[in-house]
């Protein structure tokens, strides 16, 4: 987690550090700090906080001119958030400063050493080690600061993505990375670094993404060097042209991040399948799954790895995958299967799923099961990122940046590429036939226009939103495909509104959670016509007669349930297994509401970061 930020150039480094670190805040926000190179000296500030608070201080307490800066924002890991911890971090000469993303795990070891040659930390960070390390090795073995970092990353063990300069020396910033992301912006004599493109997209389309074991030194007008930490091996630069756009991470007049991504579903959806799917034809065209057909049709098992949201698209996948192609799917957290003995075989597909593509736990675990033989298929969002990479093939979900920290769009558009794949590898197997196979693409293309009118009842769901704010708990329940839709909507709540929420298979309610039913406990059920419905409907007059609180979220022109329940929200009907796509939507409204109302942080809520890059 955290982000990182640096520029070495011509024009004004601390606006373009500053703006860059408002836009990677995303990442993580306990603290913030910038290190600027005023051409004489080194300007440092840095602060518990957002960056916000550290924009106020740092116009306070320092001039702000300089074409040579490095910037920090905070996801706290050694050491809590305080000023003292927070980057960017000297080393003890004062020459040597550096910023860094990741955790250094032998950094007490290293640390004691450092001591006992009479080096002295003044935070508990592992990156004050750091920072410390290559110094000693710059003094002791008198090599430059490249090689110093080098030598020192050699020593270390963990995951980095560093950005360190020396005020001896200020027409370089040398660069690192290992399990952290790390951007590299190419402009004309000047570049700009980061975790992501994203603080520099209005200055460049030109970036290097370095990989994993890389470093690189970037020079004032110079070429950029990159080589390999291990061996020292150079590596040729591979300059990718960028595909992002500045509207498309900022808030377009929504209040929140959350709220534009919530409502960009309908077009992010059908960005997801243009151009891969051709409804009228019955043709799935994707390139990922074309050119490795036959390893997918002759899986005797998917195995699907992810964490948070992405997990819980993973097990819509799984019933789907169930229904449409017949296969076994196993869907595991990625935290956990990284830490079993997960048996695998070669005919296992595992897929991947993940929206940032760099979640450390997945990236984990998809090493374990290349080890082991498997053949591994990625599902990102983030174009270019560490597990798009790793993975043997995949398909991009196309949905946009996704800023808010609250997984929405990232969440349906897995959704749509696993449902293509499905789709896809159903219609060869002959698991369902041709007629069906038409027909569910032409309802996959109508589900954009189906997300677009499940938005326009938004309007009502506010009122439930102010009816419940207050509650201390909630309970969502859902069977078949809406299940792990229940999942998700507790998920939401927890983590924008901090009110703890559950989600339950309807039926499982009555072996314990519904000894938490009584007149306080709202219970959102997803009871829309196609999922077992009078099952759910039998649940729902289980929670009326312990007076529980019902919010039902139904398919429009229900009457059964509108009689029944508390509060109503309609959404259109649709094919069993796309309904996730439909009925995920009130329930991040809902969340959504109550955030707001509570006046909590939406888009940043505590204790969270938007890529969970540390396990
Ligand atoms: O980037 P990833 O999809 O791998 O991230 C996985 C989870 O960290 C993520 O889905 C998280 O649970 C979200 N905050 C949920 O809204």
């Amino acid at each position: 987690m955290c982000g990182i930020v640096g520029y070495i150039g011509h024009r004004e480094a601390y606006p373009i550090v500053l703006k860059g670190l408002k836009r990677l805040e995303y990442r993580g926000y306990d603290s913030a700090g910038i290190a600027l190179y005023d051409g004489e000296k080194i300007k440092l500030s840095k602060t518990k906080g957002k960056v916000a608070d550290l924009e106020e201080r740092l116009e306070k307490e320092i001039s702000t001119n300089g074409t040579i800066a490095i910037g920090h924002t905070r996801w706290a890991t050694h050491g809590v958030p305080n000023d003292v911890n927070s980057h960017p971090h000297y080393s003890n000469s004062g020459d040597l400063v550096i910023i860094h993303n990741g955790i250094i795990e032998n950094y007490d070891s290293l640390r004691k050493e450092l001591e006992k040659r009479g080096y002295t930390f003044t935070s508990d960070t592992d990156t004050e080690v750091l920072v410390n390390l290559i110094e000693d090795v710059q003094i002791n073995e008198k090599v430059k600061l490249g090689k110093a970092v080098q030598i020192a990353l050699n020593q270390t063990i963990g995951a980095y993505a560093i950005a360190v300069f020396d005020i001896k020396k200020p027409n370089e910033i040398v660069v690192a990375r290992l399990g952290s992301p790390l951007a590299i912006g190419i402009g004309e004599d000047e570049f700009f670094i980061a975790s992501d493109a994203s603080p520099f997209i209005e200055y460049t389309n030109n970036a290097i993404y370095l990989e994993d074991g890389e470093m690189a030194v970037v020079r004032r007008g110079k070429e950029i060097k990159i080589r390999k930490i291990k061996n020292d091996r150079k590596v040729a630069p591979y300059i990718q042209e960028l595909q992002l756009n500045l509207e498309q991470i900022e808030k377009g007049g929504y209040d929140h991040f959350m709220m534009k991504e919530i409502y960009e579903q309908p077009d992010a959806i059908s960005d997801t399948y243009r151009g891969r799917m051709l409804a009228a034809e019955g043709i799935i065209k994707m390139a990922g799954v074309d050119d490795n057909l036959a390893k997918l049709l002759n899986a005797k098992r998917i195995i699907i790895i992810a964490c948070g949201t992405s997990w819980h698209a993973g097990l819509v996948a799984e019933y789907i995958f169930e229904e449409l192609v017949r296969l076994p799917v196993e869907v595991e957290y990625a935290s956990e299967f990284r830490y079993r003995n997960p048996v695998i075989h070669q005919d296992d597909v595992v897929i991947a799923i993940s929206q940032s593509g760099e979640t450390a736990d997945t990236m984990a675990a998809i090493k374990m099961a290349k080890e082991q033989g498997a053949f591994v298929f990625g599902v990102c969002n983030v174009v270019g990122s560490s597990i798009s990479r790793e993975t043997h093939a995949g398909a991009y979900t196309h949905a946009g940046p996704e800023i808010g920290v609250a997984s929405t769009k990232a969440f349906t558009t897995q959704i749509t590429v696993l449902a293509l794949i499905a789709l896809k590898l159903a219609e060869r197997k002959g698991t369902i036939s041709n007629s069906e196979f038409y027909s569910y693409l032409q309802e996959l293309e109508r589900i954009p226009a189906k997300v677009k009118k499940a938005l326009t009842y938004n309007d009502q769901i506010i009122p439930i939103a102010k009816a419940y704010k207050d509650a201390k708990n909630f309970l969502y329940l859902g069977r078949g495909f809406n299940f792990p839709v229940a999942l998700e909507g507790a998920l939401k709540l927890k983590e924008i509104s901090y009110i703890h929420a559950e989600g339950y298979p309807a039926a499982e309610m009555k072996h314990g959670p519904i000894a938490l039913i009584d007149e306080h406990m709202p219970v959102v059920v997803i009871a829309t016509k196609k999922g077992h419905y009078d099952k759910v409907v039998s649940n729902i007059q289980e929670i009326k007669s312990r007076k529980g609180k019902i919010i039902g979220i139904v398919t429009e022109g229900d009457v059964t349930v509108r009689e029944l329940a508390d509060h109503v929200i309609e959404i259109p009907e649709t094919e069993e297994f796309l309904m996730p796509l439909l009925s995920t939507i009130p329930l991040q409204l809902l969340s959504y509401h109550i955030a707001v109302l509570l006046d909590k942080n939406v888009d940043q809520p505590r204790n969270l970061a938007k890529s969970v890059t540390v396990e």
